[in-house]
C-alpha cells in the first residue's frame, strides 16, 4: 500500500462514481457473466462500517452476497488483508444471514507495503514512517476488538501472517495458533478467496497461484481494487487470469469476481 491516504482518497472517489450495487456489464468474454449483481449492502451493514474502520468497497459486498449463496461445498473461505476486520466481519454476517458454515480462514501481518524508512508521511514534517507504521501495528488490536464485538457468534481463524508465510503453512498442512489462541488445522480445498493485501504485481500474482492451487472448481475469487482502469498493478493479473480461459468472470462490480471452470 502506498499509503493510506491514497487508498482511502481513491476509494472517496470510487464511492461518488458508483453506488453500490452499480455493477458493469462484463463485455469481451465468451464466458457466462452476471450483468449486476443484486445489492447486499443492509442497515446492518451501514452501521457496522459506521464503527468498524476499513477500506471496503460497496461493490466487493454484493460479490459477497453472491458468493456466499453460490458456493461450492463446505470448504474454507479465505481473505487476505483483514485491516481492521471490516471484510471479516462483513463476511462473518452473510455467512450466519445464509446459514453458511464455512470456515472463515483470514492472515495479515498488520503491515502496509511501501513506506520509507526515513520520510515524513506524505511530505508531512510531524509524523514520520515509523510512527505511521506503529498506528498501523495498533489496527491488530482494532481487529481483535471487532472481530469480538461483531463475529462472536462465528469467529474466522486469523493468522498473524503474510500471504506467503500462510499459503507455506497451508501447504504443509500445519497446525497452528490463531490470534485468539486457538488451534487451526490448515490445508485442503478452499471454496473463496478475497484477495485484499499487498497490492503490486509479484505479491497478487502470487497469491493468485496459491489460491489456484487449492480453489475447488466452481469457487471463486474475488481481487479488491481490479475495477477496469485501476491503476494498481492487481489489473495486470486479472487480464492475466481473464485470458487464460481456466476462469470465468462473474462480475465487475467494479471489481472482478472470478469463477473457476
Ligand atoms: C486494504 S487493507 C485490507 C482492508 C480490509 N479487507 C477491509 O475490509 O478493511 C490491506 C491489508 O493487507 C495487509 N497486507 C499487506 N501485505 C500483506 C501480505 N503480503 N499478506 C497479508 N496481508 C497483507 C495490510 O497489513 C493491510 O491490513
Amino acid at each position: 500500500m502506498r499509503s493510506l491516504f491514497r487508498r482511502i482518497r481513491n476509494l472517496a472517489r470510487q464511492w461518488s462514481r458508483a453506488p453500490a450495487g452499480a455493477a458493469q456489464t462484463v463485455g469481451g468474454s465468451s464466458s457466462p457473466t452476471v450483468a449486476a449483481l443484486p445489492g447486499g449492502w443492509t442497515d446492518y451493514m451501514t452501521w457496522l462500517s459506521f464503527a468498524n474502520a476499513g477500506m471496503l468497497e460497496r461493490g466487493n459486498v454484493d460479490a459477497f452476497d453472491f458468493v456466499i449463496r453460490n458456493l461450492p461445498g463446505p470448504a474454507p473461505m479465505l481473505e487476505i488483508g483483514s485491516f481492521c476486520g471490516l471484510s471479516t466481519n462483513v463476511i462473518t454476517h452473510l455467512k450466519e444471514k445464509y446459514a453458511v458454515k464455512n470456515r472463515l480462514v483470514t492472515c495479515d501481518r498488520w503491515v502496509f507495503e511501501g513506506a520509507l524508512p526515513a520520510a515524513g508521511v506524505g511530505g508531512s514534517p510531524f509524523l514520520t514512517h515509523a510512527q505511521y507504521r506503529d498506528f498501523v501495528r495498533g489496527s491488530y488490536i482494532r481487529y481483535i476488538r471487532n472481530i469480538q464485538t461483531f463475529a462472536r457468534y462465528d469467529l474466522p481463524y486469523t493468522l498473524e501472517m503474510v500471504s506467503d508465510d500462510f499459503f507455506a503453512a497451508w501447504t504443509q498442512r500445519q497446525t497452528t495458533t490463531d490470534v485468539l489462541g486457538r488451534s487451526v488445522e490448515l490445508g485442503g480445498p478452499i471454496s473463496f478467496c478475497y484477495i485484499d493485501g499487498n497490492h503490486s504485481y509479484d505479491f497478487v500474482e502470487r497469491d493468485f497461484s496459491h489460491v489456484d492451487q487449492f480453489l475447488e472448481p466452481g469457487g471463486f475469487i474475488l481481487f479488491d481494487d481490479s475495477r477496469d482502469g485501476s491503476a494498481w498493478e492487481v489489473c495486470q493479473v486479472v487480464a492475466e487470469v481473464k485470458s487464460g480461459g481456466r476462469y470465468d468472470v462473474v462480475a465487475a462490480n467494479p471489481n472482478y469476481l472470478f469463477r473457476k471452470k
